[in-house]
């Protein structure tokens, strides 16, 4: 891929931002303000995606249909209640490449990661352990290792966390694929993030699918940080299965519902709830349980409207805009801030990838220096209205998102950067 060239200047920004064939969709989202109602350079979409204006006159649908109907609004609401999950299922295929069938909007991540290892984590004699990364995100370790006890094994020797090779940040899919090629007799599960949520570091599932399975494991994929941020191929890499939540990239709102992704060529026995039911006999609330086809068989519990409706408002904006036209300005974005720090912040490490196949949206920044000045300069960039996220103990992630940020954002997220740096040693 050729890289492009930049500018650091606003003139430059504000050129390029005009040359953007998405730029209206900025114009479809709530832009957060400061106090004094000044603009706010919002470079935080990693961990909670900006409102789509179009959410609020959702959520206001429901609550008037609510309001009309009461019960009735079960089967008579403008978007019935009963099948509520299927507005969001093609949207969610699109950006999982999966059938419309494996995908469903359901619970949120931590749970669905329960019930999905649940089904999926069989230990057997020597083929126990979980493969996961070194510092994975504590809900995700959490459940893993509870999956573990849960099985009557101990965590100690059944958890397996990869650190990256000596003296780097990130794990090169190699060193995965090594691992399984001599390890992988042991391993009954590799669970693996679409982006890793500290580094920015996004992989290659379908390599890690392919050792996965070579080794005779399940792969099982966290697109927290991937889904909306960079493609996706589920059902042809053929993993076994996936879980999201929507509140990052997918713009669904604070605690909005979560989703999960099966492969189709799985029907197993699993923790089973009434929404899992195949529809048409559901209500009839017999005994035995009957799995509705595909991912639709894995639900719970009827579906919380009022934090799924935004996601419909969303999801129509991706379909709008095209996943593939989005990465492409994304890679533009990611692209233009590595550069401009690169040129104004020169003392700042970067610890995502530079490959730009290798990364989403997120640059995570370790600001070197004495004890307590990254925090301090996450503290001042905040004060001159940069929303980031800090991470400790000395990183700074930020991610310009196509959906809403423009080329001017990130150099201004980057000058504010490089002052502030220049004013905390
Ligand atoms: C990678 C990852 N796993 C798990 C979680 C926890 O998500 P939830 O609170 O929706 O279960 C998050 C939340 O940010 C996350 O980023």
């Amino acid at each position: 891929m050729t890289r492009e060239t930049y500018e650091p200047t606003l003139e430059f920004a504000r050129r390029r931002d005009e040359a953007d064939p998405v730029r209206d969709l900025r114009e479809r989202f709530a832009l957060p303000r400061g106090e004094q109602g000044e603009p706010l350079v919002y470079l935080c979409g990693h961990s909670l995606g900006l409102m789509p204006l179009a959410a609020r006159g959702l959520v206001v649908e429901e609550l008037d249909d609510w309001a009309r109907l009461g019960v009735l609004g079960h089967e008579h609401a403008r978007r019935p209640w009963i099948p509520y999950h299927e507005n969001l299922r093609d949207g969610l295929a699109a950006l999982t490449g999966a059938r419309a069938a494996e995908v469903v909007a359901m619970s949120s991540l931590t749970v669905n990661l329960h019930l999905l290892l649940a089904a999926f984590y069989r230990p057997k004699g020597e083929r126990r352990r979980i493969l996961i990364e070194a510092g994975a995100f504590s809900s995700d370790r959490h459940a893993v290792a509870s999956q573990i006890a849960w099985q009557g094994l101990d965590p100690r020797d059944a958890l397996v966390e990869m650190r990256p090779p000596a003296g780097q940040d990130t794990i090169p899919e190699e060193t995965i694929e090594t691992y399984l090629q001599e390890h992988g007799a042991g391993v009954a599960l590799v669970l693996w993030p679409g982006v890793q949520y500290r580094t920015g570091q996004a992989f290659d599932l379908g390599r890690i699918a392919r050792a996965a399975h070579r080794a005779g494991c399940v792969a099982g994929f966290d697109l927290a940080h991937s889904i909306g941020n960079v493609p996706h191929a589920l059902h042809d890499i053929d993993a076994d299965f996936a879980v999201w939540c929507s509140y990052k990239y997918l713009n669904g709102g604070p605690g909005a519902i979560g989703g999960c992704f099966v492969h189709e060529k799985h029907d197993r026995p699993r923790l089973a709830g009434w929404w899992g039911h195949e529809p048409a006999t559901r209500f009839r609330m017999g005994p035995e349980f009957h799995a509705a086809p595909g991912a639709a068989g894995w639900q719970l519990s009827n579906p919380p409207i009022l934090s799924a409706a935004p996601l419909i408002a969303s999801l129509a904006l991706f379909e709008q805009a095209g996943l593939h036209r989005l990465r492409q300005k994304s890679l533009a974005l990611t692209g233009y801030l590595e550069d401009l720090l690169d040129r104004l912040a020169p003392d700042v490490q970067l610890i995502t990838p530079r490959a730009a196949d290798s990364r989403g949206c997120q640059l995570s920044v370790r600001i070197t220096g004495p004890h307590g000045r990254g925090r301090r300069v996450f503290e001042a960039l905040s004060a001159r209205g940069v929303i980031a996220d800090w991470r400790e103990p000395d990183t700074i992630r930020l991610a310009p998102i196509p959906l809403y940020n423009s080329f001017a954002d990130v150099f201004r997220g980057a000058e504010a950067l490089a002052q502030t740096l220049r004013l905390e040693h």
